[in-house]
């Protein structure tokens, strides 16, 4: 029996939480620092997650056998490389394997070395900017300009234009999200997915594949944002594809990795841009997506804590899951009015335990805080409404009806959620 500490505090650890606190072989889990929904799950515990000494200590004390990483920062800041150390089991890459998220040029250069298939692409270091420019100022358009290291979401641009270009080069070049340089990539055109593989190091097993949606308003307008819905399994990709995606992409990471000394233990988060039967990687994340992961737990019969706990160890036991995709998900993101720019915060929330009388919904907390005794918003993203059924339409359909139950004043959610499956 497993007894877990779990690292994060949004929706994707809320439903991470769910899965974990329902699994077979979880005895007790804790959740640093959680949220007003998650301590419906689990026991919060108010830890400094930067404080690698007090996860250490709390640890100890009481006898946690795996910790899971929710989010990038901590595993960007060497959380399991520290926690190994001491002999703590944990399902989150080391920081030298994390690079695959934390710098686009190493992502991209590892890529170009394993023949694992992207856009083509060049990097300039922090010295280049003149060189950046010219390059940037003659590419084929649209030309994608990315930060190389991390910027929350907020380090790439899609450039329509030479001048777009080059103002985001300057941009970056300038310090706004620090100096790392730059990646500028050829655009690659296709639907989005996105694809989590449960990685030991060596082996992995892949979940229902999904997709987000990225922009702010319907129809993919407006602003990219951290993601307003995702629906699993997206049938986009088929079977063959998923295929070529464990052959051409997971594999070859896998191996590369190990051949450079750094193995992958965690998710895999394999951004990818489908066309036809062609696949390529837009990025790889190492830890699970947000809102996507809501989705894909809603869909899995699994034993999640002992197919972590088995990753986690070096030997991941495929037999822990019955299966990757019972039925279909939708999670709706109610979002505050006025994200991913400035929005108001404290807004008392009513209408989820409504929401949650249909057996089939659940809604998970992102950005909420209590409040003298009052649920409040407390961020961009607020909730989460997923809805599981038998068909795509009809996991959509209980969303939408339970978001209707859901109401604070700012309340704003996209209405074309998995529009382009059904
Ligand atoms: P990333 O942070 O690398 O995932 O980029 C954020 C978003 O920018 C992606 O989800 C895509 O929508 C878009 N994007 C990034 N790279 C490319 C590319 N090479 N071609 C087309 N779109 C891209
Ligand atoms: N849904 C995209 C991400 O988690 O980065």
């Amino acid at each position: 029996m497993e007894r877990i500490l779990l690292i994060g505090s949004g929706g994707r650890e809320h439903a991470l939480a769910k899965t974990l606190v329902g699994s077979a072989s979880c005895e007790k889990l804790w959740v640093a620092p959680g949220n007003p929904g998650i301590e419906r799950e689990a026991e919060c515990v108010a830890i400094n997650v930067a404080d690698h000494v007090a996860i250490e200590k709390f640890c100890m004390r009481n006898d946690v056998t795996l910790v899971v990483v929710g989010p990038e920062q901590p595993l960007a800041e060497g959380l399991a490389d520290s926690l190994r150390a001491e002999n703590i089991d944990v399902f989150g890459p080391s920081r030298a394997a994390a690079q695959l998220e934390t710098s686009k040029g190493f992502s991209k250069d590892f890529m170009k070395r394993h023949h694992v298939p992207t856009a083509p692409y060049r990097r300039f270091g922090s010295n280049d900017r003149d060189e950046a420019m010219t390059y940037a100022g003659q590419h084929s358009l649209p030309v994608v300009i990315k930060y190389d290291g991390l910027a929350a979401g907020k380090g790439v641009v899609v450039a329509e234009t030479h001048a777009q270009a080059q103002q985001a080069v300057e941009l970056m070049f300038d310090g706004a999200f620090g100096d790392d340089g730059i990646v500028v990539e050829g655009f690659l055109t296709g639907q989005e997915a996105s694809v989590f593989a449960v990685c030991d190091g060596r082996d992995f097993v892949v979940l229902a594949p999904a997709q987000d949606h990225k922009r702010i308003g319907d129809e993919d307008t407006g602003k990219n944002t951290g993601g307003m819905g995702a629906y699993a399994p997206a049938p986009i990709v088929t079977k063959e594809i998923l295929d070529v995606i464990s052959e051409t992409i997971i594999r070859r990471v896998l191996d590369g990795m190990v051949a450079e000394d750094m193995p992958f233990v965690g998710c895999l988060f394999c951004g990818l841009m489908i066309d036809g039967s062609n696949v390529s990687v837009v990025e790889f994340n190492v830890r699970f997506g947000d809102p996507e992961t809501q989705a894909v737990m809603s869909v899995l019969d699994a034993d999640v804590a002992a197919l972590f706990a088995s990753a986690a160890r070096g030997s991941i036991d495929a037999s822990t899951i019955r299966s990757t995709h019972m039925g279909f998900a939708c999670n709706v993101v109610l979002a505050s009015r006025g994200y991913p720019d400035a929005f108001e915060k404290g807004l008392p929330i009513t209408g989820i335990e409504e929401a949650e009388s249909d057996p089939y919904v659940t809604v998970y907390h992102a950005g909420t805080r209590v409040s003298d005794g009052e649920l409040v918003t407390n961020g961009g993203r607020v909730l989460g409404v997923t809805a599981v059924g038998s068909t795509l339409s009809e996991a959509v359909s209980r969303s939408y009806q339970a978001c209707a139950k859901i109401n604070y004043d700012t309340k704003y959610h996209r209405t074309d959620i998995a529009k382009r499956a059904l």
